[in-house]
């Protein structure tokens, strides 16, 4: 099982819309995933929760919502229960246990949008990541559509830190489909938000075909 984990410092970054989709694409790609909520906002399991009720057979992706201190243990069972992916979507603010759950990850996405209040707030959830020494990406979320002159002065500034992955734009189309617990690549499966959820996911899939080979397991 290859564990992602969304990391954030600021509010409203759009982690939730990220871990949901790119669950979504993984999902359609043939993996077996589940999304795991750490938000006592609840925002992914409220999601989820639409998007299953009165719906038959065993949901993929899969929702595990375990207490923050028992995240750890949860992971070894989800491991064990034969997930192929599992997503990891936190709070806003640095917790304690983030500290735990990313030296578990085999990927972790910083989601940022590309104003300057938000870029200021990542050294602390950055200082973090780089402790755990786990592989880290950058996604700028909710960039503006079309020509951005504050998306390209955020690209060589994050270029400085780490890798930064294929951007999300601003698309009505993340909210709308979230609304009825789907995802803009199912609501919209031709827009411009479903095509950059492709792009991302080819971008984090490859991420994790490397570190699968890194550890020497054949790809499946
Ligand atoms: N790319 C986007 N285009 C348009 N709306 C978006 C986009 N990404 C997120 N949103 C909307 O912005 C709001 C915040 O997004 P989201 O809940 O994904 O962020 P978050 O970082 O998980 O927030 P929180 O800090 O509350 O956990 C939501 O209403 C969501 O639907
Ligand atoms: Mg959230």
């Amino acid at each position: 099982m290859k564990t992602i984990m969304v990391a954030k410092q600021k509010g409203g970054v759009g982690a939730t819309t990220l871990a949901r989709e790119l669950g979504v694409a993984a999902a359609a790609a043939g993996k077996s995933v589940v999304l795991v909520d750490l938000d006592p906002q609840g925002t992914l399991r409220g999601w989820w929760n639409r998007r299953t009720e009165g719906a038959e057979g065993e949901p993929n992706p899969a929702l595990a919502a375990p207490p923050p201190a028992r995240i750890v243990e949860a992971l070894g069972e989800l491991r064990a229960s034969g997930a192929d992916l599992c997503i990891i979507d936190t709070p806003p603010s640095v917790h304690p246990f983030l500290g735990a759950v990313m030296r578990l990850a085999d990927l972790i996405l910083l989601p940022t949008r590309a104003t300057t209040d938000d870029l200021e707030a990542l050294p602390a959830v950055l200082d973090l990541v780089e402790e755990s020494g786990r592989p880290f990406v950058f996604v700028v979320t909710q960039a503006a559509p079309g020509k951005s002159r504050l998306y390209d002065d955020a690209l060589p500034a994050l270029a400085q830190r780490g890798r930064v992955a294929p951007p999300l734009r601003i698309r009505a189309d993340f909210p709308v489909a979230a609304a009825t617990g789907r995802t803009a690549t199912e609501a919209a499966p031709r827009s411009k938000a479903a095509e950059e959820v492709a792009a991302l996911w080819q971008f984090v899939a490859g991420d994790l075909a490397r570190a699968r080979k890194r550890a020497g397991v054949p790809a499946s």
